[in-house]
């Protein structure tokens, strides 16, 4: 019988076709999946990225709970459009400490990876809170509330706790120091090491954010988050290193 015949046969045999077909796929599952088993993780670790501090934690809360990524995404694309626009395209090790990760769908308003720096605090608390009155034609919502609310602070070391269960390298100092760390950040007038804070947290930015340097608020929180976003890595270098351990891998 020609080959031509065998597979005739096969394809005129609905139940054959399935088996045959499910033992393709299986075995192309396999050789996909298996791999994924034995390796430690499959992010490489670039130099600079680090966990969130309490307080960039706790903006990035109150980014969920507002449903920021509704209309904005977290990932610029390697597309020259996109590059040229928002900067260096986003790497993965930028979201591993992300729970959970904030990619997004959809992009009504512009991608936020690397908003950070971008803008000053005081155009990020006009702009949230009336988006209209510094970009005329914006259809974001007005955000107000966020300086008028307190933020609850309720107990950071406890999050930071729930976090480390899940991966994010949280050390013991730093959750033993995490209520203490988020006054810290927000209040340049809070007695503490500021040191410290920074060698545990390089990069992390440490004033008052929304103008109100007499209490912490929601504002304070999620400017502290907008403006730590993509800044942590010098993207150049770690773009090569992870380059060159991709090389390595193959
Ligand atoms: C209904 C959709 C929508 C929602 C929800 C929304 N935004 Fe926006 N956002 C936009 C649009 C559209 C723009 C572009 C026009 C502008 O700057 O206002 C924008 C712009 C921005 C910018 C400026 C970005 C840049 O590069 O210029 C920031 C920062 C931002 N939004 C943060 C937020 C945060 C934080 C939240 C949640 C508290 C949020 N947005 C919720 C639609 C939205």
């Amino acid at each position: 019988m020609s080959m031509a015949d065998k597979h005739k046969k096969l394809e005129r045999n609905i139940t054959l076709l399935a088996v045959c077909t499910f033992i393709a796929v299986a075995i192309g599952g396999i050789v996909q999946i298996t791999p994924l088993f034995y390796l430690e993780n499959t992010i490489e670790k670039v130099d600079g990225m680090r966990p969130y501090t309490p307080l960039e934690q706790a903006g990035r809360d109150i980014y969920v709970r507002e449903g920021c990524y509704t209309c904005h995404s977290q990932m610029v694309r390697p597309f020259r459009d996109e590059v040229e626009r928002y900067g260096h395209y986003s790497l993965a090790a930028e979201s591993m400490y992300d729970h959970p990760f904030q990619w997004g769908s959809k992009r009504t308003g512009p991608d936020l990876a690397r908003v950070g720096g971008r803008y000053s605090d005081e155009w990020h608390v006009q702009h949230l809170e009336d988006p209209q009155s510094v970009v005329p034609e914006s259809i974001m919502p007005q955000y107000g509330f966020l300086a008028e609310n307190p933020l609850e602070i309720g107990d950071p070391a406890a999050k930071l706790t729930a976090l480390r269960r899940v991966g994010v390298p949280y050390s013991d100092e730093d959750i033993g120091r995490a209520m203490a760390d988020l006054m810290l950040q927000a209040d340049p007038d809070v007695a503490g090491d500021v040191d410290d804070f920074l060698a545990r947290y390089p990069k992390a930015q440490v004033r008052d954010f929304d103008g109100d340097p007499d209490r912490i608020t929601e504002m304070d929180a999620l400017v502290a988050y907008l403006q730590m976003l993509g800044t942590l890595i010098d993207v150049d270098s770690a773009a090569a290193q992870e380059e060159l351990a991709q090389e390595k891998g193959r």
